[in-house]
């Protein structure tokens, strides 16, 4: 039941996507003058129509489609994530059912158009989502303190020179299900995913999924 009105939802989104599309290719450029004047922020924004469905008009994340916050992150991380799912180092594995879902929209931009993209997120504002996953508090802090502070920063703040995100800002069940993700080899398991990779040795150490629902708690916190 879950299921099928899951696919129900992305199928209307994918008709609704694909009539914005339509829409924007129509869209009147009658002389030059007009073409000129469109600045890089409007790109960004008839691009953005492709994904306003699934990450809300704001870039705020769509739990029911599993679509994440975007809103919060460094452009360098959300740059790196439309590339891997361009070239296909995310959203391969055959049991990625939700980063498949991303992938098709992504296929056909240029690397201009990410840029473009890219910058126009970076424009939102962001509000702390709300947190439903009640793990333990005190787990979560010393699991983080042992296995993550190191690359993504006491405040879950993401490091760069770690080539880490935030994690301050994401929504509790889309970290959660990055986590079982990396646990069940469905990210980070491709042989060009230099990035990803590193958080396979990590995940192993995890007891199970209590650890997890505990450390998520605990970043939520931050
Ligand atoms: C059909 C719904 C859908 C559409 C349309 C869509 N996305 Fe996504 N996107 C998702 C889902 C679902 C995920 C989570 C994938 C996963 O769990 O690994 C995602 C993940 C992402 C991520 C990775 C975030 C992170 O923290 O790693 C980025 C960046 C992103 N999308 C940007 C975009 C942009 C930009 C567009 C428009 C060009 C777009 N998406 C269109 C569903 C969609
Ligand atoms: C050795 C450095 C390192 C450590 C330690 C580490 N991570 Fe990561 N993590 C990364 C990198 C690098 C990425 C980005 C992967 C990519 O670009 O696809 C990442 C990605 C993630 C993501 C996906 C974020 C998103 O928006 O999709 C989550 C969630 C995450 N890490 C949580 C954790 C947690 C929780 C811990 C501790 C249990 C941890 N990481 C420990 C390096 C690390």
């Amino acid at each position: 039941m879950k299921t099928s009105l899951h696919l129900v939802l992305v199928l209307i989104v994918m008709l609704v996507v694909s009539g914005c599309n339509n829409k924007s290719q129509n869209a009147p450029g009658t002389s030059a003058t007009t073409e000129n004047s469109i600045t890089s922020d409007e790109k960004g924004k008839t691009l953005f129509t492709a994904c306003r469905a699934c990450h809300g008009d704001k870039g705020q994340g769509m739990e029911a489609l599993h679509a994440p916050a975007l809103s919060h992150q460094e452009d360098w991380y959300l740059k790196r994530q439309l590339q891997n799912f361009k070239k296909g180092i995310r959203g391969f594995h055959e049991n990625d059912v939700y980063g498949k879902q991303m992938s098709p929209f992504i296929k056909n931009l240029s690397e201009d158009d990410i840029v473009l993209l890219v910058s126009y997120i970076s424009s939102f504002t962001h509000e702390k989502p709300v947190s439903n996953i009640q793990g333990n508090i005190n787990n979560g802090k010393a699991v983080y303190t042992k296995l993550c502070v190191a690359c993504h920063g006491p405040q879950g703040e993401g490091i760069l020179a770690m080539n880490s995100p935030k994690l301050k800002g994401s929504q509790d069940w889309y970290l959660k299900q990055q986590l079982q993700n990396y646990v069940n080899g469905i990210r980070g398991t491709h042989p060009d995913d230099a990035f990803g990779s590193q958080m396979l040795p990590i995940v192993k150490q995890l007891n199970g999924s209590q650890d997890i629902d505990d450390v998520v708690t605990y970043i939520m916190s931050l």
